[in-house]
């Protein structure tokens, strides 16, 4: 570009510049005033009488005269972000009747005079976050009864007056989040018949007054996470018909009323995680149909009820990772037609039922991680089409032939296993080994009394009804055998036209007595199987000091 062509333009912002004068440590634009000069003494007199906005950032003085706005009464939005404001007079928002946005944001005033915002009738959002406010004058809010948006979030507010919010029958959006309150008065946002979210996350509330949020017909949503409470009054949300979205985490609930929720038909998030709960009474959800996402990780549930999920036809996310299951019904997950996503990581289960996961057609994350789980039952995901991320590491994996239909599932399936890192626990010539890894004629079974030798698993071991999907090819080179010997050291596995796989135990373990196999020597087995029995030699020289 020529160095002449911007020439022009700056001049004509000179021109602007001079035209429309602009305080000294702020800067003008059309309708909007920025403030960032730390020299700034005070609310500068000359605001350009077009300015609509006007915004404060890091300036150094401490205080707001009265009617410090006075001359720009077209002044619509004002702002002070992280400034060192410490005193508002009485009277410093005077004579600005269409303010409309008022924000002191990281400021250090602990207190408010009562008629601070006596005269701001249009005021519809005001916002008070990260001050160090520590109570709140019950008339403070007595003349600004248009406002939609309250923000308080961040001060150090231990309570509240009973009467603080009755002219604001407007309010949509009241945030009380990160303070410290710890208790709050009955029916202290009865008056709030518009309000649509309510935040009181990260208090100090231990027990909620029974009548709380009475009243608050059109609430949609609702954080109580990050308190302390231990008990719900039964009807606590008895009157919160639209509520859609309930945050009750990190809390420190040890049971729930059966009815709590028996009245929110709207909702569709629930989050329970990180609590204390050891049951879900019969029931809980069976008003919420319309629920689809749902978390119970982080509690201390042993176990869940066969109907606890019932009727939860939209359920898409259901989390009860991090609890002390160790058993669940078989028809838990039954109707759950929409899930998606179901974690159940991080529990004491111990055996599934083939049918948990039947229906699930949906599914696409399962997570069984970090169990007590040392195998699957045969077809326990045949019916979940969609299922691609599936997470079984940190489980007991007992390599024999009862893990043949997941050895399938996941050779079938190769890209779908979220960890690769899912290791046999047994046998003991197999611990170790990577789970996906494993070849199916490596998964034997130990002598039982039905059975001579290792059994593999073969067509012959199928149940009838097992839908295993094998191709016709497969199916034809089935005529397996696999021969051991009555320890199950020697473990030979053959079809009909070769062995193609021999797995000897060396040295005996330590304390086991079972008789393994010495180096420099040849040693012979009678190996046998339900197919026959076969002969075998092997010898092992071990040389030292030779590649
Ligand atoms: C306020 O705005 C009106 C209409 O936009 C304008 O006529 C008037 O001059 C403004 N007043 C001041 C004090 O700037
Ligand atoms: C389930 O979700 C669908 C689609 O979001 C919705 O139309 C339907 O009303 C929901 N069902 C219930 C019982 O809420
Ligand atoms: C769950 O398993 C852990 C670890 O194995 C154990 O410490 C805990 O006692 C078990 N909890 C229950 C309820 O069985
Ligand atoms: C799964 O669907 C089939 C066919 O609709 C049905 O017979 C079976 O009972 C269902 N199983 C479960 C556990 O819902």
């Amino acid at each position: 570009m020529l160095p002449g062509a911007w020439l022009p333009g700056a001049c004509l912002l000179l021109l602007a510049r001079l035209a429309r004068p602009c305080p000294a440590g702020c800067d003008c634009f059309a309708r909007e005033v920025f403030c960032s000069d730390e020299e700034l003494a005070a609310v500068p007199r000359d605001i350009p009488p077009g300015a609509t906005d006007i915004v404060f950032v890091e300036t150094a003085f401490t205080a707001v005269g009265a009617r410090a706005f006075g001359g720009s009464p077209n002044l619509t939005k004002v702002v002070f972000l992280n400034t060192q404001l410490s005193r508002l007079e009485p009277d410093a928002f005077g004579g600005l009747p269409g303010l409309r946005d008022l924000e002191v944001t990281g400021s250090a005033f602990s207190s408010l005079s009562a008629d601070i915002f006596s005269h701001l009738a249009s005021l519809g959002k005001l916002t008070l976050n990260f001050n160090r406010l520590e109570a709140l004058p019950e008339d403070l809010f007595r003349h600004v009864d248009a406002l939609q948006s309250l923000q308080l979030q961040g001060n150090l507010l231990p309570t509240l007056p009973a009467r603080l919010f009755q002219p604001l029958a407007r309010l949509e959006t009241l945030n009380l989040a990160q303070n410290q309150l710890a208790q709050l008065p009955d029916e202290l946002f009865a008056p709030l018949g518009s309000l649509q979210t309510l935040q009181l996350s990260n208090n100090a509330l231990s027990r909620l007054p029974p009548r709380l949020f009475a009243g608050l017909g059109r609430l949609r949503e609702l954080f109580l996470d990050g308190n302390g409470i231990s008990e719900l009054p039964p009807a606590v949300f008895s009157q919160l018909f639209r509520l859609e979205k309930l945050w009750l985490q990190r809390n420190a609930l040890g049971h729930l009323p059966p009815s709590v929720f028996s009245s929110l038909g709207s909702l569709t998030f629930l989050n329970l995680q990180g609590n204390a709960l050891r049951v879900l009474p019969a029931g809980l959800f069976a008003h919420s149909p319309g629920l689809s996402g749902l978390s119970l990780s982080h509690n201390q549930l042993e176990t869940v009820s066969e109907g606890a999920f019932s009727g939860l036809s939209n359920l898409s996310s259901l989390t009860l990772s991090h609890n002390a299951i160790a058993r669940l019904p078989a028809g838990v997950f039954r109707g759950l037609t929409e899930l998606v996503k179901l974690n159940l990581g991080s529990n004491n289960l111990t055996a599934l039922h083939a049918d948990l996961f039947q229906n699930l057609t949906k599914l696409e994350l399962l997570s069984l991680s970090r169990n007590l789980l040392a195998t699957l039952p045969p077809g326990i995901f045949d019916t979940n089409y969609n299922l691609f991320n599936l997470a079984l590491h940190g489980n007991p994996w007992q390599c024999d032939c009862h893990l043949a239909y997941l050895s399938r599932w996941l050779r079938q399936y190769s890209d779908r296993l979220f960890n690769i890192q899912t290791y046999c626990a047994g046998p003991a010539y197999l611990k170790g080994q990577v789970v996906p890894a494993l070849k199916e004629e490596q998964l034997v079974c130990p002598v039982t009394r039905d059975r001579v030798g290792y059994q593999a698993p073969g067509p012959e071991d199928r149940e009838p009804g097992d839908s295993w999907d094998l191709v016709a090819e497969d199916r034809a080179a089935r005529k397996r055998c696999t021969y051991s010997n009555p320890e199950g050291t020697v473990v030979l596995a053959c079809d009909d036209a070769q062995c193609r796989w021999l797995n000897v135990q060396l040295s005996p373990r330590q304390g086991s007595g079972s008789p393994g196999m010495t180096f420099n020597a040849a040693q012979g087995w009678e190996l046998k199987s339900s197919c026959g029995s076969v002969r075998v030699t092997v010898s092992i020289e071990a040389r030292t000091g030779d590649p």
